[in-house]
């Protein structure tokens, strides 16, 4: 589309109504809006039942009396694995393709249902062997591969909470984690493939370990590149040492409704990222509704690819848990898209005949400046839906998207939801909503949503901004943070009272009644859609010996949605040293290096501003919104409340003198 009539587009306010086609054949109906309102515990039921088998039915759907704690489907028990792997082979579809596995390298494995079964039975009886039964929590550090599924599924089979911590993470940010969990054992590889080259992981697990307090007793050790390892005897162990002899069958041990699952760390608005928990039946209840109804799956005959990485929670509903407990057959892809060329994703789209696709805003934008004829280039046409998670799709995206992704033929469903929903929230039921570009629109099927305005009050004049709440508890909510109940209750059920479960969200409505979600209100970034907190980057950078102060700022950006933009002021040795030429840039180099060790890559600061002051109130609150003007480049906003009103036009000389 030129940019003329991409503008025209956009003025029109277009919105898509579903075809006669897809909507026929739509897993999604439109009276499941009026029968979940009817009957909100009842509709839950209807759909716990219908997608989940349990080994005991439960007896009561809900209990929400210890509210903001709740339970769900309470007396019931089931496995989790038992539904993702076993249940298919029993039905007679053992045949099917759980997995294609494509590696960045370009080798391949295709694995059935059977296949499945077959695996992780040797796996959870290899960490029966290791000491693991339900309850203890096991932390899994690896890269895309199936050993990764394979072991998240071993662990549910036992009843052992995992913890899986991303690749990208560093040895720091892993030592955090693993003792917040108490893990007793860490599965990981000595390598994972990055753009063509083996980059070490088990490295990261040994350098953690160094702390010294640790609670690992076991260290399970996948070999995916070859890479080097040290070794420390009766510690380590290598998988096909301990798998690969393993029986291949395995008895799965019913659950508790309320079992943990798993647990995963977030960024919250204070330093220490928060472990979220997820329990059994409402989880994965919701995970395989939503995959059926807003992602359309079709397990017979669709090839379902979702592009998150496992190590997020959308790696954890939509490619474990959701597609597996529907049967699905779906692509898991090792690599970054452009290894080892721009066009790698669209052959992956055409070799295995992709039909449904879910992917992140960032990843669009990035396509869109890498160019049009990039995904000309491959046979498209298997496409027929198209999804988008973890920050918001400005319409322009959204717009190539349908027209040079789904060939202007494939519903976009945006999808808004986070690690602690853990499931799809917000979002259009494609084949019955008309989709509005830009706009996640209207809360699922037995989720209700509003939006609030500062006093609490809700509203829905449109264009108002609000805050996101949700109103009804859901079955594959949080049931708590890891070890620490009234940071939950304070986090989520404070800001405007026992009722509502305060999102962090920014949200509108237009004049048609969507849902517009306009980015986090609080201290959280969304980078690629990956979360971080201000503080947590702020305290790393504090960390370095030189660095007295720092102030750390979401800045808008084209392809990542946001960037992290960072302003420190050194401690005075520091600051006669980085004054002598040219020791500025080593220094903020060093800065961004010192993040990346102490997080993870992902949070390296795109700038480092050094200042000699930040701007303060007069209670001495960072006044991050003035910084946030600076690293927009924006004129900068009302500075009368700051305790010094010099402070800025300081800032702003050191921007332009090139400090
Ligand atoms: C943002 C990812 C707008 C939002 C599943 C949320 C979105 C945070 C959307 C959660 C969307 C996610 N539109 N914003 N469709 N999806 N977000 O925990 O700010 O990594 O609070 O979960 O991502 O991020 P998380």
């Amino acid at each position: 589309m030129s940019e003329e009539s991409l503008s025209t587009v956009l003025q029109q306010d277009h919105s898509f109504e579903p075809s006669d086609e897809f909507a026929a054949k739509a897993n999604g109906k439109a009276e499941m809006y009026a029968a979940a309102e009817a009957d909100h515990e009842g509709f839950w039921a209807e759909q716990a039942r219908k997608y989940v088998t349990w080994s005991k039915d439960f007896e009561t759907t809900l209990d929400w009396s210890g509210a903001p704690f709740a339970k769900w489907f309470v007396g019931g028990e089931l496995n989790v694995a038992y539904n993702c792997v076993d249940r298919h082979v029993e039905a007679g579809n053992g045949d099917r393709v759980a997995i294609h596995f494509e590696g960045e390298q370009g080798d391949t494995r295709t694995i059935t249902y059977a296949d499945l079964q077959k695996d992780v039975a040797k796996a959870a009886n290899a960490l029966t062997s290791l000491g693991v039964g339900k309850g203890d929590r096991v932390a899994i550090y690896m890269p895309m591969i199936p050993e990764t599924v394979v072991t998240m599924l071993a662990c549910a089979r036992l009843g052992a909470p995992h913890s899986v911590i991303f690749g990208g993470f560093s040895a720091e940010a892993l030592h955090t984690r693993i003792n917040d969990a108490e893990a007793k054992l860490v599965v990981t590889t000595d390598g994972q493939w990055r753009r063509g080259k083996a980059a070490p992981l088990k490295a990261a697990v040994d350098e953690a370990m160094n702390h010294g307090d640790h609670p690992v007793e076991n260290v399970l050790v996948v070999r995916r590149t070859g890479t080097d390892v040290e070794w420390a005897d009766g510690r380590d162990i290598w998988w096909h040492d301990l798998v690969d002899d393993q029986p291949d069958t395995h008895e799965a041990q019913p659950m508790d409704s309320e079992h943990p699952l798993f647990i995963l760390y977030t960024s919250g608005t204070t330093g220490k990222p928060k472990g979220i928990f997820h329990t059994t039946g409402g989880y994965l209840t919701q995970c395989a509704y939503t995959n059926s109804v807003v992602h359309d799956v079709h397990p017979e005959s669709d090839v379902y690819w979702c592009t998150a990485d496992v190590g997020w929670v959308t790696g954890h509903s939509y490619i474990v848990y959701g597609p597996l407990a529907n049967g699905a057959t779906q692509v898991l892809y090792e690599g970054t898209p452009d290894t080892p060329h721009q066009g790698r994703w669209w052959e992956i789209v055409e070799k295995y005949k992709v039909s449904i696709l879910y992917t992140a805003p960032t990843a669009i934008r990035t396509f869109m400046k890498w160019g049009d004829d990039i995904p000309a280039k491959s046979d498209l046409s298997s496409l027929r839906l198209l999804g988008s998670v973890g920050e918001p799709i400005n319409p322009e995206a959204w717009l190539w998207y349908r027209k040079h992704i789904g060939g202007d033929r494939c519903p976009i469903v945006d999808t808004w939801w986070q690690t602690e929903t853990g499931a799809i929230m917000i979002s259009p039921l494609p084949g019955v909503t008309d989709l509005e570009p830009g706009s996640a629109q209207k809360a699922i099927p037995g989720i209700s949503a509003e939006i609030l305005d500062d006093e609490g009050k809700p509203f829905t004049e449109p264009e108002k901004v609000g805050y996101l709440v949700l109103t009804k508890p859901w079955p594959s909510m949080l049931r708590g943070i890891w070890g620490d109940p009234e940071r939950y209750k304070e986090t989520y059920w404070s800001r405007f009272g026992p009722k509502y479960y305060f999102a962090g969200d920014g949200a509108k409505y237009d004049a048609k009644g969507n849902i517009w979600l306009l980015g986090r209100v609080d201290d959280v970034m969304n980078v690629s859609g990956h979360r971080l907190s201000t503080a947590e980057i702020e305290s790393a950078l504090v960390s370095h010996p030189k660095v007295a102060e720092a102030a750390v700022v979401g800045a808008a950006d084209e392809t990542t949605g946001q960037a992290v933009c960072a302003f420190v002021i050194l401690r005075k040795e520091a600051v006669e040293e980085a004054d002598e030429p040219g020791e500025g840039k080593d220094l903020v180099q060093e800065l961004r290096n010192h993040v990346a060790h102490e997080i993870g890559p992902i949070a390296k600061p795109r700038s480092i501003m050094i200042v000699a002051e930040l701007p303060k109130t007069r209670s001495g609150k960072i006044m991050r919104r003035l910084l946030r003007d600076v690293a927009e480049n924006r004129e900068v906003g009302d500075v009368t409340t700051l305790a010094d009103s010099s402070v800025m036009s300081l800032i702003k000389e050191g921007m332009s003198s090139g400090a």
